[in-house]
Parts: C-alpha cells; sequence; structure tokens
C-alpha cells in the first residue's frame, strides 16, 4: 500500500516535472509553423491570411467609352424649327402637369410606353437644353447622351459604329449622325415600310426566264 502511493507519487512528480519544461521551452519565432491566433471575439481563425482580405470597393460611375474612336456629331440645334425655345419659354409659366399640349408642340408622346413625360428629356431651367434623368444639362446635339441612359447596348454600338451612320469615309476626323438624325425622339420607333417595286428587267429576258422554267 505504501510502495504503491509511493510510486504514484513519482509518477505524479514525473508529469509536472514535463509540463513544466514544456511550457517553458522557447516558442520557435516566425517559422514555418506559425500558431493560430485565438481571438477573444470568439472566431477561430482557420489560417493565417497571407492575402489581405478584398476591401469594399468603390462604387463603379460610368465614365464613357474612353477607348472609343472619337467623334463628333453632326449638329442638330440648326435643324430645330422652334430653337430659341426660350423665346416664348421665357415669358410661359412652367406647367409640369401630364396633360394633352396644344400647338405647337406634339400632342402625343409614343415613346416608352407612356411612362415619361417631356420634362424627363427636356431642362426645366434652361428651355434650350436637354437634361439626363439626374438633371445635368445636354445640348440638343448631343442627344445620345440622354438616350443612351436607357438604351445603353445600342448607345454602346454607336460609340464603336456599330449603330448609326457615318458622314464621310473612313478616314480622320469621324462624324456621325445623332440619334435624332434618324429617330423622332417623340415617336422614335422605326415604322414598318412596303417594300419598293422590284427594278425592270431587260426587255425579253423575264420572259425567257419563265420559258425556262417550264
Ligand atoms: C412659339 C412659342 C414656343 C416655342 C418657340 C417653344 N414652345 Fe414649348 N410651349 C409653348 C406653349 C404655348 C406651351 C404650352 C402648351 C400647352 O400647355 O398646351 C409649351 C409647352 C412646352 C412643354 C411642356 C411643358 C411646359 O413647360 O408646359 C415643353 C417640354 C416644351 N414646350 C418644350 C419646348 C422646347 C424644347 C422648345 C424649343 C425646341 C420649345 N418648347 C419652344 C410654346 C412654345
Ligand atoms: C426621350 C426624350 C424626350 C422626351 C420624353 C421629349 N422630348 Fe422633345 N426632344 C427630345 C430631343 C432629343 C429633341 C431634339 C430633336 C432633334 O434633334 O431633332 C427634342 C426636340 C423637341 C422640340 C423641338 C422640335 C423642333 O423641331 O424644333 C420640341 C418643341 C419638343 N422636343 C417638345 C417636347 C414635348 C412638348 C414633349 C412632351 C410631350 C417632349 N418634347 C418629350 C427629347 C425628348
Ligand atoms: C428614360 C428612358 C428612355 C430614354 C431617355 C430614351 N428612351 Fe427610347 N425607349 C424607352 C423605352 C422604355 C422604350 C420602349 C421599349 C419597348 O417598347 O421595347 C423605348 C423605345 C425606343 C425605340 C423603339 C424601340 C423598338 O424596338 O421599336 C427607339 C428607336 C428609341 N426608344 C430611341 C430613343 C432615342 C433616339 C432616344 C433619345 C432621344 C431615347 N430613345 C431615349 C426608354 C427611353
Ligand atoms: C443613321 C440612322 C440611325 C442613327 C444615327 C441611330 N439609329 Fe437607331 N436605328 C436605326 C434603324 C434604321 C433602326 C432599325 C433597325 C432594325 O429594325 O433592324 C434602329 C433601331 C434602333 C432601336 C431599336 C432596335 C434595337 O436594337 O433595340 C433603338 C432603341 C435605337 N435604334 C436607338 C438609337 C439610339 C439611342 C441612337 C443614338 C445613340 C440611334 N439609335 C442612332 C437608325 C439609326
Amino acid at each position: 500500500m505504501n510502495t504503491i502511493s509511493r510510486k504514484f507519487g513519482v509518477c505524479c512528480l514525473l508529469l509536472l516535472l514535463t509540463a513544466v519544461t514544456q511550457t517553458a521551452q522557447p516558442q520557435p519565432e516566425g517559422g514555418t509553423s506559425r500558431a493560430l491566433q485565438v481571438p477573444e471575439d470568439g472566431h477561430r481563425v482557420l489560417r493565417a491570411n497571407k492575402n489581405a482580405p478584398p476591401q469594399p470597393a468603390e462604387p463603379q460611375v460610368f465614365q464613357g467609352y474612353p477607348d472609343a474612336p472619337e467623334f463628333t456629331v453632326v449638329d442638330r440645334v440648326s435643324e430645330l424649327n422652334f430653337f430659341p425655345c426660350i423665346g416664348c419659354h421665357s415669358v410661359l409659366p412652367l406647367n409640369t402637369e401630364l396633360r394633352k399640349l396644344m400647338a405647337p408642340h406634339p400632342a402625343g408622346l409614343e415613346h416608352g410606353n407612356g411612362q415619361y413625360w417631356c420634362l424627363d428629356c427636356h431642362s426645366v431651367e434652361n428651355r434650350n437644353a436637354l437634361r439626363t434623368l439626374n438633371g445635368t444639362e445636354v445640348s440638343f446635339d448631343e442627344a445620345h447622351l440622354v438616350c443612351g441612359q436607357c438604351h445603353h447596348d445600342v448607345q454602346k454600338d454607336f460609340y464603336y459604329g456599330g449603330h448609326g451612320k457615318r458622314v464621310s469615309g473612313w478616314q480622320e476626323p469621324r462624324e456621325v449622325y445623332g440619334c435624332t438624325h434618324c429617330h423622332d425622339p417623340h415617336d422614335p420607333a422605326v415604322k414598318p415600310r412596303a417594300p419598293e417595286a422590284p427594278p425592270p428587267v431587260r426587255r425579253g429576258l423575264g420572259r425567257s426566264l419563265r420559258e425556262a422554267e417550264r
């Protein structure tokens, strides 16, 4: 009984000694096996992150197409019938109510299934200018900036030459027709057209072809 308890006591002493010497051993510093941190907030770090976690990005702001070939747009202001608009509108009271307009203006707006009103595109403060949906003034000569807010796919094609038309040849400078050269902004859809009659065929040729088919 006595010997057993003595043996037990020696064992305990040995265990205690090994424990003390192990904790006293110096930890390798900057070695390959880095000790995992035990954070205080309870989240266990599973591995030391070599790369910093991705930072939240700044919100992206559309900057146009800086790599698109440069171009100028054919003037539109000189084509307008009612310009300058402030000739009348500087004295007319502003009426933002949705209504059927009297002459001289278009009574209907066949664009966007009735979702929009004149003042979504026309500046209120300066009737001589267009506006974007966030209120930035745009010249009538740069209507593509207004249209492109909603038709961004077409606008991109327009910048790179896939939609619309170039005035002259392929040499610089690049001059293109603006959107409103082809589309009426108040009724922009391209209307179906009856096909033209086929060109005349040289006399005698049409008949002989028909005979050959028989
Ligand atoms: C000959 C005079 C005259 C000229 C020039 C004129 N307007 Fe107007 N405009 C009017 C009148 C009158 C009304 C109000 C019509 C109504 O209430 O039925 C009006 C109404 C409007 C409205 C509807 C909103 C509002 O303020 O009542 C818009 C948008 C508008 N004009 C845009 C233009 C633009 C853009 C031009 C230039 C390209 C222009 N106008 C040039 C006479 C004119
Ligand atoms: C989708 C945008 C948009 C909307 C909505 C819109 N317009 Fe326009 N409007 C334009 C653009 C772009 C032009 C320039 C047309 C051009 O270059 O031939 C224009 C031109 C005009 C002109 C000048 C036409 C001329 O030949 O002098 C008048 C007047 C006008 N708009 C009135 C109105 C009125 C009134 C409304 C509402 C019933 C309206 N617009 C709605 C974009 C718009
Ligand atoms: C505020 C948004 C908005 C703006 C700005 C705008 N559009 Fe539209 N547009 C629409 C919507 C919505 C439709 C209807 C789409 C549909 O019916 O498929 C439409 C329809 C059209 C269509 C007919 C498409 C088809 O498939 O038949 C053309 C062409 C067009 N717009 C050209 C223009 C031009 C040119 C401008 C600039 C003067 C312009 N749009 C400005 C929203 C806009
Ligand atoms: C040189 C003439 C021309 C110019 C400039 C032009 N378009 Fe078009 N656009 C057309 C024709 C023609 C069609 C019909 C094509 C078809 O039906 O296949 C069309 C079709 C469209 C359509 C409807 C078809 C689709 O792909 O959704 C939209 C929207 C449109 N154009 C918007 C614009 C805008 C916005 C601009 C300016 C950035 C512009 N267009 C400049 C001639 C033009």
